[in-house]
């Protein structure tokens, strides 16, 4: 089959379309045939080497999101059959094989059905994104019906689907996008207003479009970037989750104190396994009822997974990326 490997850390030149064969379930393994495979912002700094996180071992084939259909079942499978349409969510699976594949084995347990009324390329929107989405909200956060959620950087894989889970559970919700196309996105999730984060001042629409009743939850996607000003409309007792952050900054932590305010760090790859389980019934519950209807931006076709990584790191979000694999 056609997959991309990579045989060496470094930048996307590293990653080669190549020939390879195809795997085989074992115990409690499914294997899907995959349409579509996610990109995550965390497949580029594991591509680098060095990712606190994860570090494979090469020859490695990246991806942990995508969607498809079942093709076959390991011994002891009974959840899922051949033919099931379904999406793969594979960041705490014990992974033989990648999704930037033709085809992927995997834990049946991070296999999920996939709703006729979403696509293949919606389904490999979710994966990472939506554990952490929902993990950001949920677990972390503690979010509830009638607070106010400001989403800041809500236009790419995250950030819209954020937007949809905390408006399904009836919370007000602000997000920010740099372009107008991001923008229209962000609405089109269904948020009550949208800011640019591009445009200096940005925040200051904050007590209108709240009628002055602030924040109780950020959401952050460049918190190294934005951290501090996140306190200007937070309120007493109000938290943030730092879900992206690429440096550091001068920080004075008294901002915290001031608000009793809580910091909060989130990484799928901590969650405790029953947690993201759990992340990942409430997504396919939220998908089969109209909670989550992803939205999908550029696709690129397998080959061009070099071209991918350099956008997904250098580009402005439009929707979430993906990567076209097989014809439906
Ligand atoms: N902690 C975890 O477990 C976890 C899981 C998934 C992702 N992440 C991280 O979270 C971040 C977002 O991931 P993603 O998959 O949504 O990536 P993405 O699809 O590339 O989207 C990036 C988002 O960040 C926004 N952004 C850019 N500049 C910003 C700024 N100055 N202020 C606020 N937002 C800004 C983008 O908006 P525009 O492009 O419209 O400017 C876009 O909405 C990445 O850093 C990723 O590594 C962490």
């Amino acid at each position: 089959m056609k997959a991309i490997q990579m045989s060496a850390f470094g930048g996307p030149e590293v990653l080669n379309y190549v020939d390879v064969e195809e795997p085989v379930p074992s115990e409690n393994e499914v294997r899907v045939k995959l349409h579509y495979a996610g990109v995550n912002p965390a497949e580029t700094y594991i591509r680098q080497g060095g990712y606190a996180f994860f570090e494979p071992e090469l020859p490695y084939i990246p991806g942990f999101d995508g969607a498809g259909v079942v093709d076959e079942v390991g011994p002891g499978v009974t959840r899922l059959k051949p033919g099931d349409r379904v999406f793969v969510s594979s960041s705490l699976a014990n992974l033989t094989t990648g999704t930037y594949a033709e085809k992927v084995v995997c834990d049946a347990d991070v296999v999920y059905q996939l709703p006729e009324s979403i696509s293949f390329e919606q389904g490999a929107a979710l994966g990472v994104p939506g554990t952490a989405a929902y993990r950001a909200l949920f677990h972390r956060a503690r979010v509830k019906p009638g607070e106010t959620v400001f989403i800041h950087g809500a236009s790419g894989g995250v950030g819209l689907l954020a937007v949809q889970l905390a408006k399904y559970i009836g919370a007000k919700v602000i997000g920010t996008a740099g372009t107008e196309e991001g923008i229209e996105l962000v609405k089109q999730a269904g948020a009550d207003a949208v800011l640019n984060h591009s445009e200096p001042g940005y925040l200051d629409a904050i007590p209108s479009t709240t009628d002055n009743q602030g924040i109780d939850v950020i959401l952050e996607m460049l918190a190294n970037v934005n951290l501090v000003k996140d306190f200007t409309y937070l309120n007493k007792y109000g938290r943030i989750v730092i879900v992206g952050n690429r440096g550091s900054l001068d920080f004075n932590p008294r901002l915290a104190m001031g608000k009793e305010a809580d910091i909060l760090g989130m990484a799928v790859w901590n969650a405790p396994i029953d947690e993201y389980n759990e992340s990942l019934i409430g997504i396919e519950a939220a998908l089969k009822n109209g909670g989550l209807n992803p939205i999908v931006g550029k696709i690129y076709p397998l080959k061009e997974a070099q071209k991918a990584h350099v956008e997904i790191i250098e580009g402005k979000a439009k929707g979430k990326m993906v990567l076209k694999i097989n014809e439906k």
